[in-house]
């Protein structure tokens, strides 16, 4: 383990199918007025929107309606959140949806009383906020991104030709997550799928980077192993609900920040994902799925040490050759280079992906020839992981991944 950090998550979790039951109590906490932010009308038909309002109602609240947040919400829908929260003096904002709208939620909290231009201020220049916030707190309903207990704020400014994330300091964390597994199960499954990978791109994209033995990379591996065992049964049995209960809790865990600690980060498959979004409004998850193969056996050479312990330990790929005949008591005595591992936990990883169903071209996502180019203008490089791309690259992996 190397490097200095400073671990404080401030979320309070409340897990399982009773989880709801806390939220009248923890509503008590916070002023008269909450602003109930949500999306385009799932949780009308799912009944959780019911289930909020009776604990709204119990904890004697007065309710701002805030619905509507889109998928890859948009800077112009804030700020109309913005508005809202500064015309009712709003003291919580209870995001009750999946990362875009907690996500959203985050940015309205920070820029409602943001006297600067809060584009600016926080998706490109990453400031602070110095204004008042408004406490957020979360119900979560689609699994994933891990917002409901971190400081992510991924917003499209379709103006500017961007779709950025800000990642905003602990008093920004939803102060509360309610997280029942009962209520991800009607998420259609495209999306529940999107959201498998969008979690395993969380863990590849902490765990590609660096070089020390390090704690971290031995919790990310367990988290790895869980999410393929419980998403190859979701992905078949999408009711089963210990498969479903695990994966919730194994996206918490991908992005609370646990496991950046003492290691670095690449996310440049975000990057490529964000602008692949930004051109196309594909959902997040699946232009992660749509890039990685092509991004992971481009850098692969890089950080070989490690791509080829993430064959042996998140796989299970094995240095020996066995015999054709599969006999273990007859294996040869000549065993696979590091790169021939490499190739093979990449293999597996395209093979799991596969399974699960994901999209695997960018094509199906909306990306041709004709705006190849501007996907790519959109890509932020970042200067992070093995290997720093040149723009050339950017546009050789998009093209691969077509
Ligand atoms: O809008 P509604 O009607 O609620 O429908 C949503 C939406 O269409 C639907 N849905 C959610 N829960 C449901 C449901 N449908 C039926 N039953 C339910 N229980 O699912 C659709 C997708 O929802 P969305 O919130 O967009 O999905 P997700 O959670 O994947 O969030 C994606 C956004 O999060 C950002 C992404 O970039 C994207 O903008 N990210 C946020 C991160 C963070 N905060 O740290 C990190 C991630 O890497 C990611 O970038
Ligand atoms: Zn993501």
């Amino acid at each position: 383990m190397q490097g200095n950090f400073t671990y404080n998550n401030p979320t309070k979790l409340y897990f399982g199918e009773d989880a709801i039951g806390h939220l009248t109590e923890e509503l008590n906490n916070y002023g008269p007025t909450v602003m109930l932010s949500y999306g385009g009308g799932s949780i009308k038909r799912n009944g959780i929107y019911d289930a909020v309002a009776a604990a709204l109602r119990e904890a004697g609240k007065t309710v701002v309606e805030d619905a509507g947040v889109m998928p890859n919400p948009t800077y112009e829908k804030v700020l109309e959140g913005c508005r809202r929260v500064r015309d009712n003096k709003v003291d919580l904002i209870l995001a009750v949806g999946g990362g875009s709208t907690i996500d959203y939620a985050k940015a309205v909290s920070a820029s409602a009383y943001c006297e600067d231009d809060a584009w600016e201020k926080y998706w490109v220049n990453q400031g602070t906020p110095s204004c008042p916030t408004v406490p957020i707190g979360a119900v979560l309903t689609m699994v994933g991104t891990g917002s409901e207990m971190n400081g992510g704020s991924v917003i499209t400014n379709r103006k500017e030709g961007f779709k950025r994330g800000k990642v905003f300091g602990p008093d920004l964390y939803p102060r509360f997550a309610i997280l029942n597994p009962r209520f991800t199960m009607t998420v259609p499954q495209y999306q529940m799928v999107a959201g498998f990978f969008d979690i395993m791109s969380h863990l590849m994209e902490q765990y590609f980077a660096g070089t020390a033995d390090c704690t971290t990379d031995y919790i990310n591996e367990g988290l790895m192993r869980s999410l393929i065992h419980s998403s190859r049964i979701a992905a078949r049995n999408p009711q089963d609900y210990e498969a479903r209960a695990n994966i919730m809790w194994t996206a918490t865990w991908a992005l609370n920040t646990l496991l950046k600690c003492g290691k670095g980060g690449d996310w440049e498959v975000h990057q490529i994902g964000h602008a692949i979004g930004l051109v196309t409004d594909a959902t997040h998850g699946m232009t992660l799925a749509s890039v990685s193969l092509p991004y992971y056996r481009h850098v692969m050479h890089d950080g070989l040490h490690q791509f080829v312990r993430f064959a042996e330990n998140v796989w299970g790929v094995r240095r020996e050759m066995t015999q054709p005949d599969g006999n273990n008591a007859a294996r040869q005595a000549e065993r696979k280079s590091d790169e021939q591992m490499a190739t093979e936990g990449l293999a597996c990883l395209e093979q799991w992906m596969k399974e699960i169903g994901v999209v695997m071209h960018s094509r199906e996502l909306g990306v041709t020839e004709e705006n190849l180019q501007q996907v790519a203008d959109a890509v932020l490089i970042l200067p992070v992981g093995y290997r720093t791309l040149t723009r050339d690259e950017v546009l050789e992996i998009l093209k691969e991944s077509m």
